[in-house]
C-alpha cells in the first residue's frame, strides 16, 4: 500500500456522482450540510453522462399524468407499485424546472416550445431531450452547480469497498456511520465516517459480457447493500436495450431508442421489416419485446445483427436530431443519413435493486439509496424508456428532503477502526482477477440472457458458486485492488440474479424463461431476497 490512511468527517457521505448523487449533493449543499461526494474514477465518468434519449414528462397539452402512469405500468407489465409511479411521474415536472434553474438547455422546436420526442412504451410524445446527448446536458448542469457549493467536496478516483454499521442494542441491522474507501491515486485505504450514507452508485450492467454502460456499472452499491443487510428485490430484471451499435472496434456504443421514436425502421440484412408481427407498436413497443423479437430473429436466422433504417428521412433532419450517433458512426465509416446501421441487443440497464422506501430508506439506518442503484417499484419487471433519468432526479430530492429534516437529531458516527491490513499481501496472481471477471461476463451473457432456462440457471449457479469461494478467499488474502473489489461486487450481483431468476417460476416483462414462458397470477409480486444473519 501507498501513503498513510486517512481520516474524513462529513454529515453525508454519498457514494457516486451520476445525476441522483449530484441532484442530492446540490440541495444538501445549498442547506450548508457538509457533504463528500465520492466517484470512483473522473466524476463525470457515470452512466449518466452517456444518457441519449432523454427525460420522460408530461409537458404536452395533449398528454396527462394518467397516459404516462398507465405507460409505466403496462410497460412494467404488472410488477410496478402503482404509488411510487405516481409519485415519480407527479414530480417530473418540478425535478425539469429545478434543472432547468440549474441551467440545463433542452432542445426546442421551431415553435420554441420544447421538442418531445417518443421512445418505446410511451403513448404520447414526453421525452424532453438535448439532441441525442441529454445525459451530458444534464450531468454538466448538475456538476455546475454542485462546484459552486462550499459544503461540498468531490472525491474522484475514491473507490467505497463497504459501508460500515454500528451496532445497535435494539438488535435490528444497526446504523450506517461511514464507509472504508480505496483512494486510488494514493493507494490507501481511507475511513470516511458519517452520519448518513447514501448510496447512488448506478447500475450492474457490466455484468453481462456485452453491454451499453461505461466501466463503472459493476453494481457495487447492491453488493455493499447486500453485505450491509439490505433486501435485495427483482434482480431477475435486467433490461437489455434492443439497438447497440455491432461493429467490431465499437464497445458499448448506443443508438438510441429515439431513432426508432423519429421513425427509424428495423430490418432484417434482406430489408424485410419484422416488428410489426411482434407487436402492434412495432419498432416502439416496450423494450423487453423488441430485444427478445431481435434476438429471435437473430438466432432462428444465425444472423450476426439486424438493421436499424433511418435513412428515408431527410438528411438534415438526421443531423440535426442525431448529431452525436452520426458523428461517431462515420467515424465507423457508416453515413446512417445514407445507410442503415447494424444493431445487436446488449445489457443496458438494472430494473431490481436495494429495497427502498418512498423517503430512500433502505432496511439499515441512516443508510439511503438512490438511482439505478435501487428498487422503488417503479420500473417493475421492465422499465419504461427515459423514466430512469427522472427517477434518479426525483429520488435524489426525496432524500434530500428527509435528510435535512432528520441530520439535527442524527448523532455524530462513533470513532471507528482504521482499515486492517495485517493479514494480507500483494497478489502475486492477478491474472485470476482477469480471468474471474471474464469467465462471469461471459456466462452471465450465455446463461442468464436474453432468453433462459431452468437448465441454464442451473449451470450459471454452479458456476458462481464455485467461483464466489474462489474470490473471497482470494478477497481475504490479497491487498485491495480495485479489479479485485469490482470483481467481488460483479459475482455477488451476478449471484443475485441467478437466485432472482430462479425463483421467478413465469414468464414476466425481461424474465423469459422458456419452461415457463406465460405470466402467472400467483407469480405476480417482486422477488425479494433477504441477506443472512440477524433481520
Ligand atoms: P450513474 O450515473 O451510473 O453514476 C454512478 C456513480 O457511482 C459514478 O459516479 C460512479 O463512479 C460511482 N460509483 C459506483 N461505484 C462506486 C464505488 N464503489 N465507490 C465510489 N463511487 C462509485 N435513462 C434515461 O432515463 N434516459 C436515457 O436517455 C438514457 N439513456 C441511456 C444511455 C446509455 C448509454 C446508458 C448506459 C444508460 C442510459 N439511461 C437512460 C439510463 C440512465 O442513464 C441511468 O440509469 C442513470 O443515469 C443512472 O444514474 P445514477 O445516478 O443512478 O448512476
Ligand atoms: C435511449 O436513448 O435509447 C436510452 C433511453 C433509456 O434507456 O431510457
Amino acid at each position: 500500500m501507498g501513503g498513510k490512511q486517512k481520516e474524513y468527517l462529513h454529515d453525508v457521505l454519498v457514494i457516486g456522482s451520476g445525476a441522483a448523487g449530484l441532484q442530492l449533493a446540490i440541495e444538501l449543499g445549498e442547506a450548508g450540510i457538509h457533504t463528500a461526494v465520492l466517484a470512483k474514477t473522473v466524476v463525470e465518468e457515470t452512466n449518466t453522462f452517456y444518457a441519449q434519449g432523454g427525460i420522460a414528462v408530461v409537458l404536452d397539452d395533449e398528454d396527462s399524468f394518467e397516459a404516462h402512469i398507465r405507460d409505466t405500468m403496462e410497460a412494467g407489465a404488472g410488477l410496478c407499485d402503482e404509488k411510487v409511479v405516481r409519485f415519480v411521474v407527479e414530480n417530473a415536472p418540478a425535478a425539469i424546472k429545478r434543472l432547468i434553474d440549474y441551467g440545463a438547455q433542452f432542445t426546442r422546436g421551431p415553435n420554441g416550445r420544447f421538442h418531445l420526442t417518443r421512445e418505446g412504451g410511451h403513448s404520447a410524445r414526453r421525452v424532453l431531450h438535448a439532441a441525442d446527448a441529454t445525459g451530458k446536458e444534464m450531468e454538466c448542469t448538475l456538476l455546475r452547480q454542485v462546484r459552486g457549493l462550499e459544503a461540498v467536496e468531490i472525491f474522484e478516483h475514491h473507490i467505497a469497498i463497504d459501508v460500515i454499521r454500528e451496532r445497535l442494542p435494539d438488535g435490528s441491522r444497526g446504523r450506517a456511520v461511514g464507509a472504508y474507501v480505496l483512494d486510488k491515486t494514493r493507494d490507501t485505504v481511507d475511513l470516511f465516517r458519517a452520519r448518513v450514507v447514501v448510496l447512488a452508485t448506478g447500475g450492474s450492467s457490466k455484468v453481462y459480457l456485452y453491454t451499453s454502460n461505461p466501466d463503472i456499472a459493476t453494481g457495487d452499491g447492491v453488493a455493499m447493500g447486500w453485505r450491509a443487510g439490505c433486501r435485495v428485490a427483482n434482480m431477475e430484471f435486467e433490461q437489455f436495450h434492443p439497438t447497440c451499435l455491432y461493429h467490431p472496434e465499437a464497445k458499448n456504443f448506443l443508438i438510441s431508442e429515439a431513432v426508432r421514436g423519429e421513425g427509424g425502421i428495423l430490418k432484417l440484412p434482406n430489408g424485410e421489416r419484422f416488428m410489426p408481427k411482434y407487436h402492434p407498436m412495432a419498432e416502439l413497443a416496450p423494450r423487453d419485446i423488441v430485444a427478445r423479437a431481435i434476438d429471435n430473429e437473430m438466432k432462428r436466422r444465425g444472423l450476426d445483427y439486424v438493421l436499424l433504417d433511418i435513412s428515408h428521412k431527410p438528411a438534415d433532419f438526421i443531423r440535426e436530431h442525431f448529431p452525436t450517433i452520426y458523428k461517431r458512426l462515420k467515424e465507423y465509416g457508416i453515413d446512417m443519413t445514407k445507410e442503415p446501421i447494424p444493431v445487436v441487443p446488449a445489457a443496458h440497464y438494472t430494473c431490481g435493486g436495494v429495497m427502498v422506501d418512498m423517503r430512500a430508506h433502505t432496511d439499515v439506518e441512516n443508510l439511503y439509496a438512490i438511482g439505478e442503484v435501487t428498487y422503488t417499484g417503479l420500473h417493475g419487471a421492465n422499465r419504461m424508456a427515459s423514466n430512469s433519468l427522472l427517477e434518479c432526479l426525483v429520488y435524489g430530492d426525496a432524500a434530500a428532503k428527509d435528510i435535512i429534516a432528520r441530520i439535527g437529531d442524527i448523532p455524530p458516527p462513533p470513532p471507528l477502526p482504521h482499515w486492517d491490513e495485517s493479514q494480507v499481501t500483494d497478489s502475486d496472481e492477478m491474472v485470476v482477477v482477469s480471468h474471474n471477471w471474464d469467465e462471469i461476463r461471459r456466462f452471465m451473457w450465455d446463461y442468464v440472457g436474453i432468453v433462459r432456462t431452468v437448465k441454464r440457471l442451473q449451470r450459471a449457479k454452479h458456476r458462481i458458486d464455485l467461483l464466489r469461494r474462489e474470490i473471497d478467499e482470494y478477497y481475504g488474502n490479497f491487498r485491495v485492488t480495485s479489479d479485485l473489489l469490482e470483481l467481488r461486487n460483479i459475482a455477488v450481483v451476478a449471484d443475485l440474479m441467478i437466485r432472482s431468476a430462479m425463483q421467478r417460476k413465469e414468464s414476466r416483462g425481461l424474465h423469459y424463461i422458456l419452461d415457463y414462458p406465460e405470466p402467472r397470477e400467483e407469480e405476480r409480486h417482486p422477488t425479494i431476497l433477504t441477506p443472512p444473519g440477524k433481520p
